[in-house]
């Protein structure tokens, strides 16, 4: 790392560097996290300075910063459809598999990534990774028997042949972390992930799941800040 550089100034150098992404009209959907904070601080005087855009949060958090930095924040059921998402990364794996969700917001985040043409990821180097699952892997329940769910999740990952399957409700029992939708957030640690999308359908088939922080297929380019500059990393082509 090069003097002075600091993980925060790589998560700030991949926001910067995803303003390139970002063009005049465009409908764009704004992340959630520290990196994302970042992108939205980066991108608040182009806005000013007169860049016309629409954009979409993914969270109450993103939605109220950029208010706050003069970016006017539009409601997904009435854009519809969006150009561009940029947004952080807990984890990113081979072929831009991602884990998300560590800031709980990963419902939100799932639902405008969809809505997008496409997502830019922006992450600090130390996101990068060989196999996914060090970061635990978020997983958003409903209250309701959370617990019998938890118990599916742990099943489900244990027949993934994930290294381990340790579940923790985010907040603890008595004062659960609720996400921005009113339900709870089950941290799955996996230790390692083998085949995120066995994972990914079978999380799925769970009653009591809404989702997961697995985002597979979604991203179409990963902006890693590192201490030599900002690495661009894209999915094989096939
Ligand atoms: C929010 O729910 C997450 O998906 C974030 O995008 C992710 O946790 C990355 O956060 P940082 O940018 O703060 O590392």
């Amino acid at each position: 790392m090069t003097k002075n550089q600091t993980i925060d100034d790589q998560k700030r150098a991949a926001a910067e560097a995803a303003l390139e992404y970002v063009k005049p009209g465009m409908r764009l959907g704004l992340g959630t996290g520290s990196t994302a904070e970042h992108f939205v601080r980066v991108l608040a005087p182009r806005v000013k300075a007169g860049l016309k855009l629409t954009t979409v949060a993914t969270s109450e958090r993103t939605a109220a910063l950029a208010r706050e930095l003069g970016i006017t924040v539009a409601d997904l059921d009435t854009v519809r459809h969006l150009d561009l998402t940029v947004d952080g990364a807990d984890e990113v794996g081979p072929g831009l598999a991602l884990i998300k969700g560590g800031g709980g917001a990963l419902l939100r985040e799932k639902i405008v990534a969809a809505a997008s043409d496409r997502m830019v990821v922006i992450a600090d180097e130390a996101k990068v990774v060989d196999t996914l699952g060090r970061f635990p892997l978020p997983v958003e329940v409903v209250p309701f028997a959370h617990v019998v769910t938890m118990e599916r999740i742990a099943e489900a990952a244990a027949r993934c042949g994930c290294g381990q399957n340790l579940m923790r409700l985010r907040g603890g029992e008595a004062h659960p972390f609720k996400t921005d939708s009113g339900n709870y957030i089950a941290d799955c640690s996996a230790d390692a992930i083998p085949d995120p999308e066995r994972l990914a359908r079978m999380l799925e088939a769970i009653p009591g799941v809404v989702d997961h922080g697995l985002f597979l297929s979604m991203a179409i380019a990963a902006l890693i800040g590192t201490p030599g500059g900002v690495r661009v990393i894209e999915p094989p082509r096939h």
